[in-house]
């Protein structure tokens, strides 16, 4: 979908701009950096950009890198809180490094993405970006305020996927198109695809979460429900529950350590009632959205790029 040669141009400006002095630092940040991921937010970046002027100038990878750091300093952090045991198909960095100094190697990322911000971005850039980061932490701690808690609303629930991980979608296209020269209206409009595609990319790992396998995600599985996270499909389930199930999801949600086969039997609930469906409904729905926004773009090459990242999102596997 993506070009190799940006691609590869996406990994070594990562790598460039990784350069403290502190070796301990580079080398965990190198070992989450180099193990992959599907570098979609840079993509993002550098699509939103090309889509508006053609080519991508130098000034664009740096902030396109930025993004990703940013997101690379939330999987760090994200996998101390949810005590993570795998990321990419390799241990987590919590795991083989240790939480207090994975969390400070976040810290580090997040400054050095808003210190490129501060080089080679502006102050609009600057905004946009920095109250996505603010939304990220509120996001993440809004979740960590509704575990087990059975009354979750459906509001909630959206507030929690905008902030930890649709803002900084709507970011990525907000930079891309200020990159390119849009006007606010389609730096906005970007953001808006973002969003959507955002919010529709957690529902879909919420629902692998459920539905997919440790080997194919290089990730733990079951690990919300463990957690006692109550995601979308138990949320559009709820209502349609026995009293003696919402006592097992109960029983399971509040329990520190749930026994497999309560898990595997709300999994079960939950797929015969329909909460895989609607999961999926739900986030093409969602993707629709997204690509309506695109109608303020014009129509070129770039422009079907981000109709089928938007579609690629519901589909993916992993
Ligand atoms: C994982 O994001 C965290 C979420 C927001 C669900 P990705 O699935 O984009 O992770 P990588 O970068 O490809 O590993
Ligand atoms: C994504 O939520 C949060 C981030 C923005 C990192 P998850 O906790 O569901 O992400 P995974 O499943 O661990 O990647
Ligand atoms: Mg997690
Ligand atoms: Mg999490
Ligand atoms: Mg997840």
């Amino acid at each position: 979908m993506v070009d190799k040669a940006v691609m590869e141009r996406i990994e070594s400006e990562l790598s460039k701009y990784m350069d403290s002095e502190v070796e301990f630092l580079l080398k965990i940040g190198n070992y989450i950096l180099s193990s992959g991921g599907k570098r979609l937010r840079p993509v993002l970046v550098l699509t939103f950009s090309k889509l508006l002027k053609g080519e991508n100038e130098d000034r664009d990878y740096p902030l396109a890198v930025a993004l990703e750091y940013l997101h690379t300093a939330s999987l760090l952090h994200d996998d101390v809180v949810d005590g993570a045991d795998s990321r990419r198909g390799r241990p987590s960095a919590n795991r083989i490094f240790g939480n207090d100094t994975v969390v400070l190697t976040g810290d580090y990322m997040y400054a050095n993405a808003l210190y490129l911000f501060s080089i080679y971005g502006d102050i609009d850039m600057i905004k946009n970006v920095s109250d996505s980061v603010k939304k990220m932490a509120e996001g993440q701690l809004l979740e960590l305020k509704k575990i087990g808690d059975l009354d979750i609303t459906y509001e909630e629930y959206f507030k929690i996927l905008e902030g930890k991980t649709a803002v900084l979608f709507g970011s990525c296209c907000y930079v891309g198109t200020a990159l390119g020269g849009g006007s606010q209206e389609q730096k906005e409009s970007a953001y808006r695809y973002g969003l959507n595609i955002g919010l529709a990319f957690q529902l879909i790992d919420d629902y692998l979460d459920y539905a997919s396998t440790e080997e194919k995600l290089g990730k733990p599985v079951c690990n919300d429900l463990r957690e006692g996270k109550i995601t979308y499909p138990l949320l559009s389930v709820m209502d349609s529950l026995t009293e003696e199930e919402k006592q097992l999801v109960k029983k399971v949600i509040r329990d520190l350590n749930p026994k497999k086969e309560d898990i595997e039997a709300v999994k079960s609930i939950v797929e015969q009632k329909g909460g895989m469906t609607k999961t999926i409904e739900k986030s093409r729905q969602l993707v629709n959205n997204a690509v309506s926004e695109l109608e303020n773009f014009p129509d070129n090459e770039y422009l079907k790029k981000l109709e089928e990242l938007a579609k690629f999102i519901v589909e993916r596997e992993f």
